[in-house]
């Protein structure tokens, strides 16, 4: 659990009883885009439903930094050099909308999630002049941006750039702000979607006209084939507790930069991240990162919470927001935020809820799921030869561990009963089986020691050591690991 999770209070829960039979719009993904783009549909008197497979913010939204800000990154010199001037100015322009949205909804809804105004400040250790090309295009796209040579970060930086007039908030009060607003069912997974029937792992079938798939990654493969172009990356996360508060937002833009942000005394500290299902691949990554740089940067560091979130990284940098196919007009998309989920949750919930009502969202063209420029060509060939690389280690590697000889608190790919078998030994002694095959296309898994889960290198499902499944497009637990027949959830009618 992240730290907003352990500094939230609990959450009464989503409603409870049978889902209707017929509903004009339902949002698979109950993280932030998809209880705005209910609540948003909501206020134009669209009946909405949103079905949740885990409890509140359990899915990606929870392990975010919670930064609204529309400096995402080193985005606008790439898209004047890509897609021009106009196009940079018009994702800037969505970005600001939906940062002055956040707080129109947090003021009338009265929700308190300790928003605070900060500036969004990048930094680098190495390369000023690509802060400083960026300011030059964040200003064109009409951004306000000062550069800068101090920091009040506890080292030295070559260069920041600073946006003034961001924001930063507690995600999950938020969505606990928020979930009431809406038709929110918690604990109650999505295991098919065929036209407009929507199929739940405890047997019902719900009608809806409309179909919002914002479940981080989509897990219909077909059509979208969007397991050809969106890849997921993990990144780290620790909070250290009676340090006193910086003055913004920092995000570094170095290969080993960290995020930072605080919460009150508490500093949250974020990086380390790699590809999924390639931990211990480079030294320079995993959670071990930010506890040394916690020690380097702070006397004995008060670690209170550490966790790993993951992203849906898209081939462009831009994410994939509305129609999931031409083929399925009534289905819809939001995913790819490419670690800038807050403000590209609001703006996927604005141009879905757009679509949905007929109406012109400037901001579309550029987020529409279905372009397929270079790099998207490009991403599809090497999002091919994971997939292939994936597969063929099923058959070409052995298994590298001896199940016997596995400590506690270590895991393998074993040999048992002649097949390739996913073992991990707890702190206990005990040891928990299951398949290492992921349930979405069949690639093998690895293990990832600081989250102590299974990854798939392929599109980053994940897995927990008894074969639950923790992240999509995977819906269905791994074979011989957790009973299928288990409905921990499973709800009585009223
Ligand atoms: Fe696609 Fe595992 S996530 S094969």
């Amino acid at each position: 659990m992240s730290y907003w999770h352990d500094s939230a209070p609990d959450y009464p829960g989503g409603r409870e009883g049978w889902l209707p039979k017929k509903v004009e719009v339902a949002v698979i993904g109950g993280g932030l885009a998809g209880l705005l783009t209910a609540y948003l549909l909501g206020e134009a008197g669209i009946d909405t439903v949103v079905l949740e497979r885990r409890a509140l913010g359990e899915g990606q939204t929870g392990n975010t930094t919670g930064k609204i800000t529309c400096q995402t990154g080193l985005i606008y010199r790439k898209l004047e050099n890509t897609r021009g001037a106009s196009d940079a100015r018009l994702y800037a322009e969505a970005q600001t909308d939906a940062i002055t949205s956040f707080r129109n909804i947090i003021e009338s809804e009265r929700i308190a999630c300790d928003l605070e105004q900060l500036p969004a400040i990048l930094y680098t250790r190495e390369s000023p002049s690509l802060l400083e090309e960026e300011a030059i295009s964040a200003r064109r796209a009409g951004i306000r941006a000062e550069l800068k040579r101090r920091t009040a970060l506890p080292f030295d930086v070559a260069a920041a750039l600073a946006y003034p007039g961001q924001a930063q908030f507690h995600p999950i009060k938020f969505l606990m702000g928020i979930a009431p607003r809406v038709k929110f069912y918690q604990g109650l997974g999505v295991v098919g979607v065929h036209g407009r029937t929507i199929l739940t792992d405890d047997g019902q079938e719900m009608e809806a006209e409309k179909i919002v798939f914002a479940c981080h990654y989509p897990f219909k493969n077909l059509p979208g084939m969007f397991f050809t172009r969106l890849h997921q990356s993990i990144s780290y996360g620790i909070a250290v507790s009676g340090i006193p508060p910086l003055d913004g937002m920092y995000y570094g833009i170095d290969p080993d930069g960290i995020s930072m942000r605080s919460h009150g005394n508490v500093l949250l500290m974020i990086g380390g991240g790699h590809r999924t299902g390639e931990w211990g691949k480079n030294p320079d990554t995993g959670l071990r990162v930010l506890e040394e740089a916690a020690e380097r940067y702070y006397p004995r560091p008060h670690i209170i919470s550490r966790w790993a979130g993951q992203d849906c990284m898209p081939p462009d940098g831009l994410p994939l927001i509305g129609e999931y196919s031409p083929l399925r007009p009534n289905w819809f998309v939001a995913t790819g935020f490419h670690k800038w989920g807050m403000t590209g949750s609001m703006i996927a919930a604005k141009v879905i809820r757009d679509k949905i009502l007929g109406k012109r969202n400037p901001v579309e063209k550029l987020v529409r799921p279905n372009r397929f420029g270079g790099d998207t060509l490009r991403a599809m060939g090497k999002e091919t030869g994971y997939a292939v690389s994936g597969l063929s280690k099923r058959i070409f590697l052995p298994p590298a561990e001896v199940a016997d000889e596995l400590a506690p608190g270590t895991a393998g790919v074993v040999f048992r009963g002649g097949e390739k078998t996913a073992a991990y030994r707890d702190s206990a002694g005990e040891l928990h089986t299951t398949s290492p095959y992921c349930t979405h296309m069949g690639c093998e898994l690895a293990w990832n020691p600081d989250t102590k889960t299974w990854d798939c290198p392929c599109h980053g499902s994940r897995f927990s050591p008894d074969g639950k499944v923790l992240d999509a497009p995977a819906v269905k637990p791994l074979e011989n690991g957790q009973d299928p027949s288990d409905k921990t959830h499973e709800r009585k009618p009223t």
